[in-house]
């Protein structure tokens, strides 16, 4: 069984449907702990009520990054996880932290990168009048949403969307993606081509929602 420790900030609906889908599917995997920066994040509650491990690392507690993230290595070590999985954890990392988890930890980003990284995606999207919009599951490494590509799902941008009708369909597309992208790693399927991650038998890293 692998071990997956899952990072959060917020509600964790990301989270859930990585949670949700493991136990219904049957994974060789097991969520070993949901670990949240901040200690009203909605998501620990799902966690807790579902026998899984949570923990808070508050940034706020912290002088520097470095040390947040030290004591943050350390809680997810405690854990002994294979694969490190960012849901919605709004917090930049230090070189050293994403090296230590490097090519074992994974990152979902709302937007077809390398569009649009960093904050406020829908609403940039929506002013350059994107007619797709979407979602980006990949490995993380030091520069901020960079990393290889697992999945990526793609979804229309209807007329009369705002930011909060855009985000809501994306969201939709990310809980499909996020979960069968974790499987793949947790399975072994996914495999290093260079720098580029491939699915070992061919199956489609992309999704197209109408
Ligand atoms: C998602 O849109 C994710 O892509 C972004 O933050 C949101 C987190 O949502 N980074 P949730 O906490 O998983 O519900």
């Amino acid at each position: 069984m692998k071990r997956v420790v899952i990072l959060i900030s917020g509600r964790g609906s990301n989270m859930e449907a990585i949670v949700k889908a493991c136990q219904a599917e049957g994974w060789p995997a097991e969520v070993a702990a949901v670990i949240s920066n901040r200690p009203e994040a909605g998501g620990l509650a799902f966690a807790a009520s579902h026998g899984i491990a949570t923990a808070v690392v508050d940034h706020k507690a912290f002088a520097s990054r470095e040390d947040f993230d030290a004591e943050l290595a350390r809680v997810i070590d405690g854990f002994s996880p294979d694969l490190v999985v960012l849901a919605g954890f709004m917090r930049i990392l230090t070189p050293g932290f994403t090296a230590r988890y490097a090519r074992r930890m994974l990152n979902i980003h709302p937007s077809l990168l390398p569009a649009f990284t960093g904050l406020h995606t829908h609403e940039r999207a929506l002013a350059m009048g994107c007619k797709l919009a979407g979602a980006t599951v990949h490995f993380v490494t030091a520069e901020l949403d960079h990393g290889a590509i697992v999945m990526q799902a793609a979804v229309p941008v209807l007329p009369g969307d705002d930011a909060t009708t855009l985000a809501a369909r994306v969201l939709t597309a990310e809980h499909r993606i996020y979960p069968q992208s974790v499987r793949w790693f947790v399975e072994g399927a996914l495999v290093w081509d260079g720098e580029v991650v491939r699915h070992r038998d061919d199956a489609a890293q992309h999704l197209v929602l109408s």
